[in-house]
């Protein structure tokens, strides 16, 4: 199934054809001569409609009843550090001014589905590129393609954390500079199984932090309670060989001590791919 969304009510189309025409070139270019600023439009705030509004506010205040008690500490202050509201779809600028003192990451609006280098170049960049479409009401339990709820509520709140802020941006290091498929496969199950479907250990109890899990109401239960998911110590080995399957609950969740853990891990790992590709001094 997939949304019916009209993007052209959001984003100016001259803006976005060039912007995609931008992205899509970026597997052709030099890793060290990719500019993620082409890649980015505008985000303007009149184009959003009440009904926009009001389905923001309503997945924002109902998964709120349960992040407060399932959600990682770090996630929490972070939505609070860059002023998410119920009462209105974010506005990116806003965001930005916040996270520059914090940890100088920047959200910026794209025009849709990046190739994989220019998504790597934009957190190389601490630019985290989010699509700013709002799903239709409809769509509000599954959507199969991230929009602004999953790309702001759930990932952009970590970027105020330093730690996991220098680890997003290490990964997105290593992704770019990275010339080899073996690499490429594992640094794309990482980022699975942290990024969008990760847990963590505070104070004694499991928590999400996940944007696939902070942004879906029936998964984070799942991951939290059932007892058909494999709750896995976090280990860099095991989770980069580990496949992982996108059309269903997962069955598999890595759970970390620490952030620092995750970072710490990711710069001994970039090291060794960026060894082996001949880059290491991006690091
Ligand atoms: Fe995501």
């Amino acid at each position: 199934m997939r949304a019916d969304i009209n993007y052209s009510d959001i984003i100016d189309s001259d803006e976005a054809r060039i912007a995609q025409a931008a992205a899509d070139a970026a597997p052709h270019q030099l890793s060290a001569d990719i500019d993620p600023s082409k890649f980015f439009i505008t985000q303007d705030s009149s184009k959003y409609t009440q009904e926009n509004h009001d389905v923001w506010r309503i997945m924002y205040t109902e998964r709120m009843k349960t992040l407060d008690a399932q959600a990682s500490d770090v996630f929490l202050r972070g939505l609070n550090q860059i002023g998410l509201v119920p009462e209105h779809v974010p506005y990116v600028a806003d965001i930005n001014r916040r996270l520059q003192d914090l940890t100088g990451w920047e959200s910026h609006p794209v025009p849709g589905y990046l190739p994989a280098k220019a998504f790597f170049a934009c957190l190389a960049h601490r630019r985290f590129p989010t699509t700013i479409t709002m799903r239709p009401r409809e769509l509000m339990n599954y959507l199969p393609e991230p929009d602004i709820f999953h790309d702001v509520f759930g990932h952009v709140p970590l970027h105020a954390d330093p730690v996991f802020a220098e680890f997003l941006q290490t990964y997105g290091k290593a992704a770019l500079h990275c010339e080899d498929p073996y690499h490429i496969e594992r640094l794309a199950r990482l980022f699975w199984f942290t990024v969008e479907f990760g847990l963590i250990r505070e104070q004694g109890e499991t928590k999400l932090y996940g944007s696939g899990l902070i942004s879906s109401i029936g998964e984070s239960f799942h991951a939290l309670e059932s007892d058909h998911v494999d709750r896995r110590p976090f280990d860099m080995e095991l989770v980069c060989d580990t496949p992982f399957e996108i059309d269903h609950y997962q069955p598999i969740l890595y759970v970390l001590d620490s952030f620092e853990q995750l970072r710490d891990a990711m710069n001994s790992y970039a090291e060794q791919v960026l060894e082996e590709s001949g880059a290491l001094e991006v690091l």
